[in-house]
């Protein structure tokens, strides 16, 4: 799926209707937040989060690299590999242990290997104007959610 993201409230709006689609239990899944500094990595992280409930500010976790989040029976890591170079280095964070949530990983490229095991990729890009986004399953399961934003996206070009 791909669409143009015109400001960061269509940025925001992508987030909400990600929520709206993703399944009640998300444990164990990830999804990779791929693109350059100020694409719109965290604008997007800040939006889900808020949309899952959370109430005030949602700190960067460039330096604790992983925020976590108990919202409405939903567990989420925020996550930051900015300051890890190599794929070893997940065990600093306690990758393993992060299983019982839901990983939304900041820049993902820093460890290559998680594409493997991670289930949702959105890579935002900088446009002639705004953002592009491009959204993929890269599990059976991801698949599927990647498809019912795609089925979205189709009747919002209707609009
Ligand atoms: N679709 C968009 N179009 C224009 N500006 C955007 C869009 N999405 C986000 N922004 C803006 O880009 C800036 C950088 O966003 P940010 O989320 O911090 O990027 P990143 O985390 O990828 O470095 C912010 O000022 C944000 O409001
Ligand atoms: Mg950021």
């Amino acid at each position: 799926m791909k669409r143009h993201l015109p400001d960061s409230a269509a940025t925001e709006a992508l987030a909400r209707e990600l929520l709206a689609i993703l399944p009640a239990d998300t444990a164990g899944w990830t999804l990779l937040l791929e693109g350059e500094l100020g694409a719109g990595k965290s604008t997007f992280a800040r939006a889900l989060i808020a949309a899952m409930g959370h109430l005030g500010a949602v700190p960067s976790p460039t330096y604790t690299l992983v925020e976590p989040y108990q919202l409405a029976g939903r567990r989420i890591y925020h996550i930051d590999l900015y300051r890890i170079s190599s794929e070893e280095e997940l065990r600093y964070l306690g990758w393993g242990e992060l299983e019982d949530g839901f990983r939304l990983v900041e820049w993902p490229d820093r460890a290559p290997g998680l594409a493997r095991t991670a289930d949702l990729r959105l890579r935002l890009s900088y446009g002639e104007t705004g953002r592009d986004a491009a959204f993929e399953g890269l599990s059976e399961r991801g698949e599927a959610v990647a498809e019912k934003l795609k089925l979205a996206t189709i009747s919002h070009a209707k609009d």
